[in-house]
């Protein structure tokens, strides 16, 4: 199976983001990330809602939300009328993730759930069955361009079987330092879906890393 290509704006030129999205309208990304980050659940901040709301506007493929912020549940339905189709909150941002994980699904967005590279895949057990997508971060989050952590490769490995052993429908997607090699590694352990940023925007030809990307 083709891995789904998620290309990351944070590593667009957001002086030039239209054009930036209408690339990605042309490539064979199927979905656009969006790393919204807060300076309080991770030391950086990058945009809000207003970006989303633009980048739907031009955006032809489903919005792939990674809210990166304290309290996600506050913003449900806010995230859901800006246009994300799938809403990513963070394993640790919330004590009540099964709640919110509902939540999502009754806003009419599909809810992941993201674990830091310190979370342990069994942390999962008691909510894989009720998640669309497990979203596996392979740096720490807060920045692009960092280096690709190793021990990913055994996380998706376990989540693999623990979704496969349960029965659940649940996607894969690894986010950070994803690359031409990394994702060959990624999908050969089991993913389905995988973020790149850097690697895509960074290129001289970022459609042609998006092909090679989906034809891993
Ligand atoms: C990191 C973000 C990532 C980031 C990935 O906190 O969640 O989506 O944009 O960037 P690269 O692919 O450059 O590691
Ligand atoms: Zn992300």
């Amino acid at each position: 199976m083709k891995p789904i290509i998620a290309p990351s704006i944070l590593a667009a030129d957001f002086a030039y983001l239209a054009r930036d999205l209408e690339m990605l309208n042309r490539s064979e990304a199927e979905w656009v990330h969006i790393d919204i980050m807060d300076g309080v659940f991770v030391p950086n901040i990058s945009f809000g809602f207003p970006v989303l709301k633009s980048v739907a506007k031009i955006s032809k493929k489903p919005l792939d939300v990674h809210l990166m912020i304290v309290q996600p549940e506050k913003f449900i339905n806010e995230v859901k009328a800006l246009g994300a189709h799938i809403m990513n909150v963070h394993f640790e941002a919330c004590p009540h993730l099964h709640r919110v994980v509902q939540q999502i699904r009754e806003a009419g967005m599909q809810p992941a759930v993201t674990i830091n590279p310190a979370t342990p895949v069994a942390m999962l057990k008691d909510i894989i069955q009720d998640v669309h997508m497990v979203l596996v971060m392979s740096v720490n989050p807060g920045f692009g361009g960092q280096k690709f952590i190793e021990h990913s490769f055994d996380k998706v490995r376990e989540l693999r079987e623990l979704i496969d052993s349960t029965g659940s429908k649940a996607l894969i997607e690894v986010d950070g330092g994803v690359n031409l090699e990394t994702g060959a590694r990624l999908v050969a352990a089991g993913a389905d879906a995988l973020v790149a940023g850097s690697a895509v925007f960074a290129a001289p030809d970022p459609e042609g890393i998006i092909h090679a990307l989906h034809n891993l």
